[in-house]
């Protein structure tokens, strides 16, 4: 496995594999790696010659107040799981190497980076945006692979492949959970035993919603209000919000129907959660919806 600091050392070192034709799988990454982030790694491996992950906590995406400084770093742990997972490079470059002084020029996805998790992050979705543009420019990957879990991330990334003509094949891995429903994230790392426990309230409620529509219920006002009343049991959750929307556009939906996606963020204490799920909802079938799993 080779760590390579220096973006022009990847760009030329990859440069042979795109010459003899050995397709290369991408996996973008901040570190804190968990088995979400292995899972996809794993597809990767499974998929193409070439494997390369990403380790770069990009300082765009963070807003003022958010949790930078304190993101998890544990980078020897990172590298190991990364030579497990057989990975053929790790690109670790420094902040400086990707954002010299000067630096002015930002992807904007627009209309999809505004809504649900842009709104309380302004910004955030630009940083994704750009930092992903400046991989896929040095990676120059085959196929690139994204997490549901952050199904925002998602659809701007897909979006923005199609828009900018990047040729890279966008790959969306479903979400890893822990034995009791949390969705695993980086971020679980800073819950204490009791937030730990109140951050079940994300899947429970996506679980009501999943209920209330196998029982047929298609009014999404009535399932968010719902999952509303569930959520304000729990005194440590405060909600950001809850949305059912077209998951390629993201525009709120009235009645559950086609590729929707449910998504909701709340804060337990400090920490900012996201969980979502994706379902299909056919009316020609009339069939049980496909849920997708939680
Ligand atoms: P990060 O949060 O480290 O996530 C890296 C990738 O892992 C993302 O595609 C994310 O959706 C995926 N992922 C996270 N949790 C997952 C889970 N429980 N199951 C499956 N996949 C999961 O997302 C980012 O980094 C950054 O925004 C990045 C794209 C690297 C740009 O900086």
């Amino acid at each position: 496995m080779k760590i390579i600091k220096a973006p022009d050392k990847l760009f030329k070192d990859l440069k042979k594999f795109k010459i003899s034709g050995k397709s290369i799988g991408f996996v973008p990454t901040m570190g804190a790696l968990h088995a979400g982030h292995l899972s996809l790694i794993a597809q990767a491996r499974k998929e193409n010659k070439i494997v390369v992950v990403s380790i770069f906590v990009n300082p765009k995406q963070f807003g003022p107040q958010e949790d930078l400084k304190v993101y998890p770093r544990p980078l020897k742990k990172d590298l190991l799981l990364c030579k497990k997972e057989k990975v053929d490079y790790v690109f670790l470059p420094g902040a400086n190497a990707l954002y010299a002084e000067g630096f002015s020029t930002y992807v904007d996805v627009e209309g999809l980076s505004a809504v649900l998790c842009g709104k309380s992050r302004p910004g955030h979705f630009r940083g994704v945006a750009t930092i992903v543009t400046k991989l896929f420019n040095l990676v120059q990957p085959d196929v690139a692979y994204f997490g549901q879990k952050d199904a925002q991330q998602a659809s701007i990334i897909k979006k923005m492949t199609k828009d900018l003509n990047f040729p890279v094949k966008i790959k969306i891995m479903p979400t890893l959970r822990e034995k009791d429903g949390l969705a695993m994230s980086s971020r679980n790392a800073y819950l204490g035993k009791q937030e730990r426990k109140d951050a079940l309230v994300l899947s429970r409620a996506l679980n009501l919603a999943k209920v209330l529509i196998r029982g047929g219920a298609k009014d999404t006002v009535r399932i968010i209000s719902r999952m509303k009343q569930l959520i304000s049991k729990n005194k440590n959750a405060k909600l950001d919000y809850i949305a059912i929307v077209d998951s390629e556009n993201l525009k709120p939906l009235k009645i559950i129907s086609g590729n929707y996606l449910i998504a909701l963020a709340l804060n337990i204490k400090k920490v900012r959660l996201i969980d979502n799920f994706q379902g299909r909802f056919s009316t020609q079938s009339k069939s049980v919806p496909n849920m997708g799993t939680l």
